[in-house]
């Protein structure tokens, strides 16, 4: 009896004296690798943030697109990843000087967004337009199938023919316009014209001449600055094709000063995912303007003919357009659902 007990309570010691031990080694091999680095097969094999699949691979999706840009890419490679020349989803059809090429640029930092980097001028050029749709299509950039392309050519907005050739080519395209106040875009408008003068050695009339009649002293309409600016006219015909949904508004002169709420609203009608954010935009203190950061290596601002230093213009004559043009823009927001801060 004694002897069974003895041998029992020998059991039990020699299993606490396992435990005991085993824990002793653990302890002391789990000490040992706290203050070791994680071995490289050991990181590879975490899993990677769901995040960072999607942004890879269009990164090198965009790397590639490049090559194809730059004439670098195979067929192969074009036949491998289903790369095509879509038509355009979405265009930017005005205005001029609006800040037409900021709002393309800025829209092409969206992962699934590919730009047509010239403007085109089918639409608006009868001589482009008789071309023909393919040739249209051969303009466009190649594309993934997830991305939309998007063309811009501000001279559509106010070119006649134009709306019903888009609605004959896509009755539901998406239309961007991006518009500023209507007196600082006729300014802006004149001083391209005027820098183009100058270039040539060529005198050019005061902004002031052109912009008020000199016989009756009222606004000068037949003057093609003043008249481009008048936006709701124009609006209204294309309005006879498309409904107001078709169309998104973008402010120009906040797309200026804060860019990025502007874009997300620009996301948002186009039905992209949020990409866009504030790493992608800086402030260039020099340029004086929002500069685009695609990632780490690659930033780039717009060329030195975005941003003009304006000419001086008679205050008085710049009452006298915002005055004539308030109840256009009154009307232009009634319709578009938009407010700016205009005078
Ligand atoms: P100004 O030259 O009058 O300043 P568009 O591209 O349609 O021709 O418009 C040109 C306008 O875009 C410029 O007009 C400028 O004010 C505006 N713009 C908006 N964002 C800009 C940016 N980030 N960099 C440079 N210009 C920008």
């Amino acid at each position: 009896m004694l002897f069974k007990q003895q041998a029992l309570l020998r059991q039990k010691l020699f299993v606490l004296g396992s435990l005991a031990i085993g824990s002793v080694l653990y302890l002391v091999a789990r000490v040992g690798t706290l203050d070791r680095p994680i071995c490289p097969i050991e990181s590879r094999l975490t899993p990677p943030e769901p995040e960072q699949i999607p942004l890879r691979t269009l990164q090198f999706k965009r790397g590639l697109l490049h090559e194809l840009r730059k004439g670098n890419a195979t067929k192969e490679q074009i036949r491998l990843h289903n790369l095509v020349q879509h038509l355009p989803r979405a265009i930017i059809i005005g205005v001029r000087k609006g800040g037409t090429r900021a709002l393309l640029e800025m829209l092409n930092l969206h992962p699934a967004v590919v730009k047509a980097s010239q403007e085109i001028h089918f639409f608006d050029n009868d001589q482009n337009y008789a071309r023909g749709i393919d040739w249209y299509r051969e303009k466009m950039p190649f594309s993934f199938p997830h991305q939309i392309t998007i063309e811009k050519s501000p001279a559509y907005f106010i070119t006649e023919e134009v709306p019903e050739r888009i609605f004959k080519m896509n009755s539901s395209i998406k239309l961007l316009i991006i518009v500023r106040e209507p007196t600082t875009r006729a300014i802006s408008d004149y001083t391209q014209v005027l820098e183009g003068k100058e270039r040539k050695n060529k005198t050019y009339h005061k902004f002031e001449d052109l912009a008020v009649d000199a016989n009756t002293c009222e606004v000068n309409t037949k003057y093609k600055a003043v008249r481009t600016s008048i936006y709701t006219k124009h609006l209204e015909r294309w309005l006879k094709y498309f409904p107001v949904e078709q169309f998104h508004i973008v402010d120009g002169d906040r797309l200026i000063t804060d860019p990025l709420p502007e874009l997300q609203l620009v996301e948002r009608f186009l039905n992209l995912p949020s990409r866009i954010s504030q790493y992608n935009l800086y402030f260039n203190a020099t340029r004086g303007f929002y500069c685009l950061r695609f990632n780490i290596v690659f930033n780039k601002c717009l060329a030195g003919s975005k941003g003009r230093i304006h000419p001086e213009v008679d205050p008085s004559v710049v009452t006298k357009l915002q005055k004539f043009f308030h109840p256009f823009n009154q009307k232009f927001s009634q319709i578009t659902g938009r407010t700016f801060n205009w005078p």
